[in-house]
């Protein structure tokens, strides 16, 4: 049965035609809820936050960041994915309030490296505070700009090649993101993108949304690049469905 499903309780007013039946939107609505749940229990037994995580959301609010950051489960997440790929140098695009960041630098060793670039100075300036805290200002270097000035620089300063490159930033430009992460990069980089499903929306060829367009084009891309072996993961839990692409250079 085709259901014209007004919002879907989504932020944006944006109508969808959706193959669904009944059933399966039932099934939606439970799912969001369980899957609130269950990443609950993943976070109480895997991600739990310490002081500094929980300090980071607190300093952003008081900020008036908005809450973007990845969840801790996600959190997490990169960090497993960091200490796989035994991370040394990182590269995240997007700091926000620092929170990723955190969870990124803490599975660097010591001597470790990670390079965030933000846009807005208020949301730096909030993110050193917050890596302070966490003790890893020794390690993490915040640059401030637009990421596709910031690029550039970093390519001729030599910094790179990284071992792993986080692009969490605007989404139009996340073509050119994974173009510069890919002359950042050596066979063996992991480079992850959030935000790749945006709750489905990247099943909507006509849509006029350059946030999904430029996420569009990051995975049509993916998907003929031969310089890297690529999938998207979808994500749930309490946030919004969405998908993070994960590649490792050829
Ligand atoms: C989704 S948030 C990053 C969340 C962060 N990675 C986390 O999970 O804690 C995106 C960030 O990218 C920044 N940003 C937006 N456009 C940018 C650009 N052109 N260059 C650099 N940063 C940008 C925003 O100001 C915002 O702080």
């Amino acid at each position: 049965m085709l259901l014209i499903l007004e919002n879907l309780k989504l932020k944006q007013s944006l109508c969808y035609l959706v193959e669904i039946d009944t059933f399966e939107y039932k099934s939606y609505n439970m799912g969001k809820k369980l899957f609130k749940s269950v990443d609950k229990y993943i976070g109480k037994l895997l991600g739990a936050e310490d002081s500094a995580l929980k300090g980071t959301i607190k300093a952003m609010k008081e900020a008036d960041i908005p809450a973007i950051s990845v969840s801790a489960n996600q959190g997490k997440f990169l960090q497993v994915l960091a200490r796989s790929c035994n991370a040394k140098k990182i590269l995240e695009i997007g700091t926000l309030g620092g929170y990723s960041t955190i969870w990124l630098g803490r599975a660097l060793p010591p001597d470790g490296r990670l390079i965030t670039l933000e846009l807005e100075q208020t949301h730096a300036d909030v993110a050193r505070l917050n890596i302070i805290k966490a003790g890893l200002d020794p390690i993490v270097e915040i640059r401030v700009g637009k990421a596709l000035d910031l690029l550039p620089i970093i390519v001729k300063e030599g910094i790179g090649p990284f071992d792993m490159i986080f692009i969490d930033a605007d989404k139009p430009p996340y073509p050119e993101y994974f173009e510069w992460a890919l002359k950042l990069s050596r066979p063996g980089t992991l480079i992850v993108a959030d935000n790749v499903i945006r709750e489905g929306k990247v099943l909507d060829n006509n849509i006029d949304d350059d946030k999904v367009r430029g996420v569009q084009k990051l995975n049509k891309m993916l998907s003929e690049n031969k310089k890297v072996t690529a999938t998207i993961i979808q994500t749930v839990g309490s946030k919004e469905h969405d998908g993070m692409a994960i590649m490792v250079v050829n």
